[in-house]
């Protein structure tokens, strides 16, 4: 049995600093609404990610910028109505916190109050260090996210691997120090060499969960629709798909259709007598 299923009743941002002093890997995965959150968390996901990743997977967006932060707080009030055990982590959608750190303050504390989250995500370094800090002083725990960021989607132009030329991963292990020293309890590191996410790990106290980012860091964090193959024309790399529902579901559904067509649905055992 893992470390928090036996030690913790519910995950916190302390337990996941034990879990890496301590050798234990932590397993994060996304979900954005009450009945997808509740089997998440059934089934032992140390912390949920209410990821902006619900731009995409949810509304159909091509990115994760137009996803609001009204919309982040419908999806991660559900998922926090679900959930008995694991750390929930919200992300801080596009132009909620990178203006200044007022406003990032703001958009946070919109998030913990209106949503009952217990920490938020922000993607990048340096550049963004202030409004950081100053989430920080409202007692809010931040976690970072560096590598592939999606929200800069149009900066790097497309989606393949991150950091791999020395200059970026020099720039990427400044910014992963600069995001510990600020504060942050953990960081994300998306689509980078397994190599370099083992040295930023190793070279940090403060976990490291990788999506796309090797075997050597801390934990690792996938996308629920990706890990139940409910989106199936997607097939990188890093993605283990343990389910292939997109198959299941319109298999099942092509069956009621059938059936419904043939009169064979409803049958008299599941229509109601007088
Ligand atoms: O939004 C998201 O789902 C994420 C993960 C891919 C880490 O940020």
């Amino acid at each position: 049995m893992s470390l928090a299923k036996k030690e913790f009743k519910k995950v916190t941002t302390h337990s996941l600093q034990q879990m890496k002093d301590q050798g234990e890997k932590i397993s994060m995965l996304t979900a954005y609404d009450f009945t997808m959150a509740k089997m998440v968390d059934a089934a032992g996901v140390d912390c949920i990610l209410v990821g902006d990743s619900a731009s995409n997977v949810m509304a159909g967006h091509e990115t994760t910028l137009p996803i609001t932060l009204d919309q982040m707080i419908y999806h991660a009030s559900a998922v926090v109505r679900a959930v008995d055990r694991a750390l929930i982590v919200v992300d801080l959608p596009f132009g909620s916190y990178q203006g200044d750190s007022k406003g990032a303050l703001g958009s946070a504390i919109r998030i913990m109050k209106e949503t009952g989250g217990h920490a938020v995500k922000v993607e990048g370094g340096v550049e963004i260090i202030d409004g950081i800090k100053r989430i920080l002083t409202a007692g809010i725990p931040v976690m970072g996210h560096l590598g592939l960021t999606p929200q800069s989607i149009y900066k790097f132009g497309t989606y393949t691997v991150r950091a791999k030329e020395e200059a970026e991963a020099l720039k990427l292990k400044e910014d992963a120090k600069a995001l510990q020293e600020a504060g942050c309890f953990a960081i994300v590191l998306e689509k980078v060499p397994a190599s370099l996410a083992k040295e930023v790990s190793e070279m940090l106290d403060i976990p490291v969960i990788g999506i796309g980012a090797g075997p050597g860091v801390d934990g690792q964090v996938l996308v629920f629709h990706d890990l139940v193959g409910m989106t199936h024309e997607f097939h990188p790399r890093f993605l283990r798909r343990y389910l292939n529902l997109y198959e299941d579901i319109t298999g099942a559904i092509g069956k009621y259709v059938a059936d419904v067509k043939s009169v064979d649905f409803p049958n008299k055992d599941e229509s109601y007598t007088s």
